[in-house]
């Protein structure tokens, strides 16, 4: 589903089918947050990752990197993106499961974890022969965890490297590949509608973090009075000036990647597009019927953010994003310029799945 899965919230661990058939297993969690592209993440510009840049790069962290392991993560890293993919396997509602259900969740602490999956993946022969040609000179018992996240991290970017939109092509000099309406709605973007100011620069993302009224919705980030909500930056800063402020999203292929916003609140591109016209009564109209979820069978309470008035407020409170005034023309104009970002590569991703995988496992159940 364009490096996503189509859901407004991921569906982990237990979870049966794939991304918008996809239902819950009995007993889990749902992750409090909407899954993002990762279209172009290996790009040398991308120095964080996650809505609230919980890993970035960090000179003066021995690791290089500000990251939740601490020094427990491994050293050599050289990509954000490589050490994002050692914390999915670390999170029980994305990856490992509840302890007491297999030998990783029941390792507890972070090394722990890695080096079981490390020993387990390595068990595999033809694993091990991949990774021995991925790391030509590396012994075998050097191998860790961290060269299987590098491995899948150079796929993900060059699988998803994605340059080749009309917008691209415009900018490399051909003149005709933009429509007039993308055009005119590409000096609205840039100019007259703001949308320039946070989204700047080559993916349409400055990496600053920004308080734009978005609704919330599903179990939260266990922050606030009652745990159910999600603050965003502000946890990770340690400001709670930054409470409720999320990292600008790049832009790129955006007319494929929704839902939208860090909790998925927006089905459509229109939708978002429109809450930032007018954010706080874009929040407090928002339509919940538009989530999509996939099914559960255990009680859950999904918007009992958006029931409390005293929440609401302190997300309206929050915003920093101002109103924006355009005509129908204009608006669909700026439409027209955010479909100019797709890249028709992207469009269909099916050829990448491979036909079967060294472990042997299912790829579909
Ligand atoms: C003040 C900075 C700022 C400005 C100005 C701004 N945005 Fe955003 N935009 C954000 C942030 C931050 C988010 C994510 C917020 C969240 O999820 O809580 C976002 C989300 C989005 C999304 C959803 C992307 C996704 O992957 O979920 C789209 C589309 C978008 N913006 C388009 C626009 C357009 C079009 C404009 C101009 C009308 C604009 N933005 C102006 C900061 C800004």
């Amino acid at each position: 589903m364009a490096t996503g899965d189509g859901l407004s919230l991921s569906t982990g661990v237990g979870g049966h089918g794939l991304a918008t058939a996809r239902a819950m297993g009995a007993g889990r969690e749902r992750v409090p947050r909407n899954a993002p592209e990762i279209f172009n993440r290996g790009h040398a510009f991308f120095t964080s990752m996650f809505w609230d840049s919980r890993i970035a790069r960090d000179e003066d962290d021995p690791t290089g990197f500000a990251q939740p392991a601490g020094s427990d993560l491994p050293l050599g890293f050289e990509h954000p993106l490589e050490v994002q993919a050692m914390f999915p396997l670390t999170s029980d509602a994305e990856m490992r499961g509840n302890p007491g259900e297999n030998e990783i969740a029941n390792a507890g602490s972070n090394p722990a974890i890695w080096d079981g999956l490390e020993a387990r993946v390595m068990a595999i022969p033809e694993y091990q022969e991949l990774i021995a040609a991925a790391y030509p000179g590396v012994p075998a018992e050097d191998i860790g965890c961290e060269h299987i996240a590098r491995a899948i991290a150079a796929f993900e970017a060059d699988a998803w490297r994605s340059d080749d939109s009309p917008f691209d092509r415009y900018l490399r000099g051909n003149r005709d590949a933009m429509s007039a309406s993308a055009k005119r709605g590409a000096l609205l973007f840039y100019g007259r509608a703001g949308c320039g100011d946070c989204h700047s620069g080559v993916f349409q993302t400055d990496l600053e973090h920004y308080a734009i009224a978005m609704p919330q919705l599903g179990p939260g980030k266990g922050q606030g009075a009652d745990g159910d909500e999600d603050l965003g930056r502000g946890p990770i800063s340690g400001d709670s000036a930054d409470d409720f402020k999320f990292r600008t999203p790049p832009l790129r292929n955006v007319a494929l990647t929704g839902p939208y916003g860090h909790s998925g609140a927006y089905r459509t591109l229109e939708g978002v597009v429109r809450h930032h016209l007018n954010p706080v009564r874009s929040l407090r109209d928002w339509d919940r019927s538009q989530v999509l979820l996939s099914v559960s069978d255990d009680p859950e309470d999904l918007f009992s953010v958006m029931d409390d008035p005293a929440k609401v407020q302190a997300i309206a409170k929050a915003n920093e994003l101002g109103r924006v005034r355009l005509t129908k023309w204009q608006f669909d104009d700026l439409m027209a310029f955010l479909h100019a970002l797709t890249d028709p590569a992207m469009l269909d991703l099916r050829s990448e799945v491979p036909l079967r995988v060294p472990s042997g496992l299912p790829l579909a159940d």
